[in-house]
This record gives structure tokens, sequence and C-alpha cells, in this order.
């Protein structure tokens, strides 16, 4: 069991499997990219294998999600889900993605053992979108939802961050759009992780606003904390149901007490939160040849030091060296 000295168990792993991208969104990178992790430093694909092993039989991990960067980018991914669920206990598997390679790559996924997908989408604007992410793709993400509902990676949601003077107003657009279509929304509030350092508080778009905006066009009912459980999106019914839409405000109203995570990255470091400032490296003890048991007792150990939640509201909060892009969101 992973527990931290706040009596949270964590039980939901996030891993990372590429710093790259094909997109430049301006809430997380800049337009040149960043200096990427070189090859031999990213875990191969039977060393993320064996920490998901570790991690279901030896620490009670019971879903695994594959971030990236852009996971999509990563040559191995259908085997690496395809052995993840060969695990036994067999975890949930699920997959964020920005949705571009969807089309091509959704079936398979499927028939890999992909239980579920999250596709970044901001904007139903083609506009916008190329301002946004600095690339003409938006196309690609539309394709990329359709084919991961007709795969059956279903519930699709559709992950929109707010950006004030670009899409702001666009969040009861989105839920329309999104009912239409059968994906569940939620709404994001930025947080400060851009590898730019350019977040600010003052003017951006909070839980608070996204709700009024949305409640001009429907009626919002508000889902039982009880349901609710660990999960970042607090969510609402949509006009009675069934359709739900989740806003996460990690900023205005962090979720951190109920915190189940423990994360990967690529480069085979433990990080207890998204914004922690220390990493525990795993890579270096599967390299020096560390058993199954040592390495778990590593991971363990790191879990013992997560914090309480992400400092955001202290005056002394420090962004974290690494940005999204190399953490997995
Ligand atoms: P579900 O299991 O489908 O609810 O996925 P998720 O919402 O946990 O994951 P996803 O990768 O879709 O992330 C959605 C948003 O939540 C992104 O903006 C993430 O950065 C953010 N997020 C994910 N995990 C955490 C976390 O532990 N803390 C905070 N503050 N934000 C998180
Ligand atoms: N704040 C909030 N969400 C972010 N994401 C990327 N950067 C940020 C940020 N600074 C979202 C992406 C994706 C998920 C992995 O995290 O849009 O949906
Ligand atoms: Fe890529 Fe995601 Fe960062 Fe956008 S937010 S640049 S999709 S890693």
């Amino acid at each position: 069991m992973l527990i931290d000295t706040y009596g949270r168990v964590a039980k939901d792993l996030r891993v990372s499997l590429t710093d790259r991208c094909n997109l430049r969104c301006t809430y997380c990178m800049p337009e040149e990219g960043l200096r990427w992790l070189a090859k031999p430093d990213l875990l191969t694909d039977d060393e993320i294998v064996r920490l998901i092993d570790i991690a279901v039989t030896a620490l009670g991990i019971e879903e695994v999600r594959f971030t990236g960067g852009e996971p999509l980018l990563r040559p191995g991914l259908v085997g690496i889900v395809e052995r993840a669920a060969a695990l036994r206990p067999r975890p949930l598997i699920s997959l964020t993605t920005n949705g571009i390679g969807l089309k091509r790559t959704a079936s398979a996924l499927k028939a890999a053992g992909l239980d579920r997908v999250n596709v970044s989408l901001d904007t139903l604007r083609a506009d916008v979108f190329k301002t946004l992410t600095r690339r003409d793709r938006h196309k690609d993400v539309i394709e990329g939802l359709v084919a991961a509902r007709e795969a059956g990676l279903t519930p699709v949601k559709v992950n929109s961050v707010l950006m004030p003077g670009l899409n702001e107003d666009e969040a009861p657009d989105l839920l329309a759009w999104a009912v239409e279509h059968d994906y569940e929304l939620r709404l994001i509030e930025q947080m400060p992780l851009d590898a730019q350092h350019g977040w600010k508080r003052d003017g951006m778009i909070t839980a608070g606003n996204i709700l009024a905006s949305l409640r001009t066009r429907f009626a919002l009912t508000a889902e039982g904390e009880e349901i609710r459980g660990s999960a970042p999106a607090a969510r609402w019914l949509v006009d009675g149901g069934p359709h739900r839409v989740g806003v996460i405000a990690s900023v205005t109203r962090p979720f951190c007490s109920a915190c189940d995570r423990t994360r990967l990255t690529a480069d085979g470091q433990v990080r207890t939160c998204l914004f922690a400032r220390e990493e525990t490296d795993l890579r270096a003890a599967l390299r020096a040849g560390a058993p199954d048991e040592e390495v778990a007792r590593i991971w363990r150990l790191a879990m013992w030091g997560k914090k309480a939640g992400a400092g955001l509201d202290d005056p002394a909060f420090v962004q974290p060296d690494r940005p999204m892009s190399a953490i997995g969101g």
C-alpha cells in the first residue's frame, strides 16, 4: 500500500510516457518547444511494465493512466497497454491525450485493453485552436474524438482549460457540443505549471466564472461529494441529466485532501504530487539491479514524504522546476 503521513492511500498511478508533444499550448510550453529528455534517460517499455507490475501487485494501485507530453507519440504505446492489461490484478487503464493520431490508433488501443480516454480540446473554433496550440490541427482532434467514441473508449472525457482573452466565453458552447456528441466535458482552471512561468492568478478564469457562464444557458444540479470520491472534477447534472459537466478547480478549490495519486515521469522519477519539488529516482534503482521488493520499498518511502497539498495559497509557493509536459498532467 502507498500511504502518506496524512492517511491518504494512492490507488491511481499516472505514468508519463514522453515529455514531447506535437502541440505547443500557450499554457504549457513555448513555441520553440523544450529541451526534451534524451532517449537513454527514458524508461524503456520493459522498465515501465515492470514498475506498473510492482505497483499493482505490491503497492495496491488499481488504475493506471498514461500521459505525456503526448503519449500517442510513444512508439511502443499499444504494446505497453497490452502488457499492462495482462497484469494481475488487472488495473483499469486510461489515457490522457491531445487526440492527434487517435483516429489511427483508437481501435488498436481498445483491442490492447485500453479502457477509456480523456482528450484535451479547449475550443470549438479552429482559429482559436491555432492561436492556443500554435498548430492547425483542430480537425485531427475532432476526428480523434469520434474514433475514440466509436472504438468504445467510453466515457470519452473532454478537457478544456479556459484562458482569458482566448476561449473564456466558450464554456456554454463547449457544453452544448459535448452533450450533443456524448462526451463528458470538464472545464479546467489554468494551473501554474507552464514552462515559461507566465501564470498569473489575477485574471485567471475561475470555477466561479465557469459556473456563472454555464448557468446562463443550463440548469446545473450538483452531484454529491460521496460520488466524487478522489476525482479532481466536481460534477453537475446538466438540465436534470443524464449528461454531466465537471469543473476542475485546482486553484480556487483544491482537492488535495482526497488525493489518491502517485506519478512516474518518463525518466523514472516518482512524484508524489503535480506540485512536488522532490523526486525519487526509481530508474536508478531498476538499473542498479534492485529486486521488486526494494523498488516497492523506495516507492513507499517516497509517498510517506507527500505534502498535505499543492500549497498554491501559500505565500511561499514556488512553481515546480519541471513543467506540466514533463510531469504528466
Ligand atoms: P479521470 O480519472 O477521468 O477523472 O481523469 P483526471 O481528470 O484525473 O485526469 P486528466 O489527465 O484528464 O486530467 C484533467 C485535469 O486534471 C488536468 O488539468 C490535470 O492536470 C488535472 N489533474 C490531474 N491530476 C491532478 C492532481 O492530482 N492535482 C491537480 N491539482 N490537478 C490534477
Ligand atoms: N493548467 C491546467 N491544465 C493543464 N493542462 C495542461 N497544462 C495545464 C495547466 N497549466 C491539461 C491539458 C490536458 C491535461 C493533461 O492537463 O489540457 O487535458
Ligand atoms: Fe501538449 Fe498537453 Fe502541453 Fe498542450 S498541454 S502542449 S497537448 S503536453
